[in-house]
Formats: structure tokens, C-alpha cells, sequence
């Protein structure tokens, strides 16, 4: 029987358990996803909990991904160099963490809306631990430049600097975003502006936003942010956040079954606990 969780505080909102035991049922595998509330004096004991029971993988989410680190054995080269660990898998008692969240950001971002990024020119608003692996993922597309818009224009100038080996990036700060806007063909809001239940606000004034170019948006409450809709009106290729948050899990359950992860099981079983 395999037995995966997620570990977090709080969790009883998370949509990984839905998401999960319908992809175990779709691939015919006995087994079971838990959710595990684990609060932060507790992290190191859960870990070691898990390992003994046999846990084959447990995904780690908010506030744990960061100090997670410290209880497992090996680190993912780009786990370590994003400094986070959503996923870890459990090799007869090796735990390895993984960071599935920008990869399966950058396999959304394709699928849905078929764009190549190799040389094109990526706006990220937000430069927090979303942006963080993130921006790492794309910089492994081969896009033209990252530019990084931020309200505190240090975080961005520090995590441009920490990357600028991997591919073409700048920091900006807010004010700059409108004059940038015309050469820029993905924008991407990693911020929680738009958020239920503020969803009236956009990170930016839509109508800078040049028609046609895409625009995505990680946040997937509600599912059309007001950027988002706002984008569409004006003829831009619109993404949301699902995507993101099913990749992540697709990715972590390829680590721990070997097989193709059903994805539209997936958001089939999300879309429907949404409702
Ligand atoms: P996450 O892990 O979700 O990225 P985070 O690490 O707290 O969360 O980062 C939040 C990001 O949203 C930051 O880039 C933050 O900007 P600052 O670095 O200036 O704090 C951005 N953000 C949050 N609220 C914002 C607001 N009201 N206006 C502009 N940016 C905001």
C-alpha cells in the first residue's frame, strides 16, 4: 500500500488530498493520501514519524517548505539552489526533496497556452518564495530576459543577482512596469493580490498591459482574477493558477509511482471540490 501526505498548518483546506486520491484510483494503485496537520515545533518529529511508517512521499507546504530542508537527506540540485522542498520522496528510508512547484508552473504555462518561451521577454511581478522557483524554472527555458518588478525593489535586485549566471535578468521597481510593459510578451503576478477574498484588486492597472502578449496568474481563488479578466477583454492569451498547482502534484506523483501522473483526473477531482 503506498501512503503519501501532505504536511502543513494549517491543511485543512489543501486540495492535494482530492487531487491525489483520484489520481491513485485513476492509476490503480492501492494507496493513500493523508493530510497531516503539522504545526512548526512538530516538523522534525513528523519527518522522522514518516520515515519509519513507510511514507513512500509526502508533499510540504506552507509555512514548512523552507526549514524542511534540515530533515531530509539529500537535496535536489534545483531544490537547493531555490531554497525550498514542496516534495520529498521516501527510498526505503532515504528521504529526498524535490522542488516540483516552478516546474510544474512552466509545464502549465506551456501546455495551456502553447507558447515557446525560448527567447521571449518575461515580466514577473513578486519576488517571494513563489517567484523564487519560479524564476528558476523559466530560466531554464532559454527566454530572452527576466525582468523582476517588485514593491521592495531590493528583494528583486538580490534575487536577479543570485541568477544572473543562468540567464538575462534585471530588477525593476513598480513605477517602472508601465514603460517596460510594451516589450514583453509573458507577464506573470506571483503575488497574492487578487486573492479571495480582495477580488477586485489587480497587482497592476490591466490597461497597461499591451494587447495579445499572455498573461498568467498563479493564484487559483478565484479561478479568473480581476488581471486576468480584465487581460482577456483586451485580447491577451489569459492563464491561471490551477495549472500550477496540478503540475506540482503531477511532478511529485511521477517521483514516487514511476508513471505518467493523469492529469485531467487531477483537475477534474479539484475543479469539482472547488465547487
Ligand atoms: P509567496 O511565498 O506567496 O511568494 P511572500 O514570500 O510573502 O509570499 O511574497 C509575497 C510577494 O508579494 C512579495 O513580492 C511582496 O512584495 P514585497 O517584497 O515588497 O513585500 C508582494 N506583495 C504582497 N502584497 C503586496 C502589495 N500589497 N503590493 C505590492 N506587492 C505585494
Amino acid at each position: 500500500t503506498m501512503l503519501l501526505a501532505v504536511i502543513g498548518d494549517p491543511i485543512v483546506h489543501s486540495k492535494s488530498p482530492v487531487m491525489h486520491n483520484a489520481a491513485l484510483a485513476a492509476l490503480g494503485i492501492e494507496g493513500e493520501y493523508f493530510p497531516l496537520h503539522v504545526s512548526r515545533e512538530d516538523l522534525g518529529s513528523a519527518i522522522s514519524r514518516i520515515r519509519e511508517l513507510g511514507f513512500r512521499g509526502i508533499n510540504v507546504t506552507i509555512p514548512h517548505k523552507v526549514d524542511v530542508m534540515a530533515y531530509v537527506d539529500r537535496i535536489d540540485d534545483s531544490a537547493s539552489r531555490i531554497g525550498a522542498v514542496n516534495t520529498i520522496l521516501n527510498e526505503n528510508g532515504i528521504l529526498t526533496g524535490y522542488n516540483t512547484d516552478g516546474i510544474g508552473y512552466v509545464r502549465s504555462l506551456k501546455d495551456e497556452t502553447q507558447v515557446d518561451l525560448r527567447g521571449k521577454s518575461i515580466m514577473v511581478l513578486g519576488a517571494g518564495g513563489a517567484a523564487r522557483g519560479i524564476i528558476y524554472a523559466l530560466a531554464q527555458e532559454e527566454p530572452k530576459t527576466i525582468v523582476i518588478a517588485n514593491r521592495t525593489e531590493d528583494k528583486a535586485i538580490q534575487m536577479a543577482e543570485e541568477w544572473k549566471s543562468l540567464v538575462n535578468i534585471s530588477a525593476i521597481t513598480m513605477d517602472k512596469i508601465e514603460g517596460i510593459l510594451p516589450d514583453i510578451d509573458v507577464v506573470i503576478n506571483t503575488t497574492s493580490i487578487g486573492m479571495h477574498p480582495k477580488t477586485s484588486q489587480s497587482v497592476i492597472d490591466p490597461e497597461m498591459i499591451p494587447p495579445g502578449i499572455i498573461v498568467s496568474d498563479l493564484i487559483y481563488n478565484p479561478l479568473t482574477t480581476e488581471l486576468l479578466k480584465k487581460s482577456h477583454e483586451r485580447g491577451c492569451t489569459i492563464h491561471g493558477g490551477l495549472g500550477m498547482f496540478i503540475n506540482q502534484g503531477a511532478y511529485a506523483l511521477e517521483y514516487w509511482t514511476g508513471m505518467p501522473a493523469p492529469i485531467e483526473t487531477m483537475r477534474t477531482a479539484v475543479l469539482k471540490s472547488l465547487q
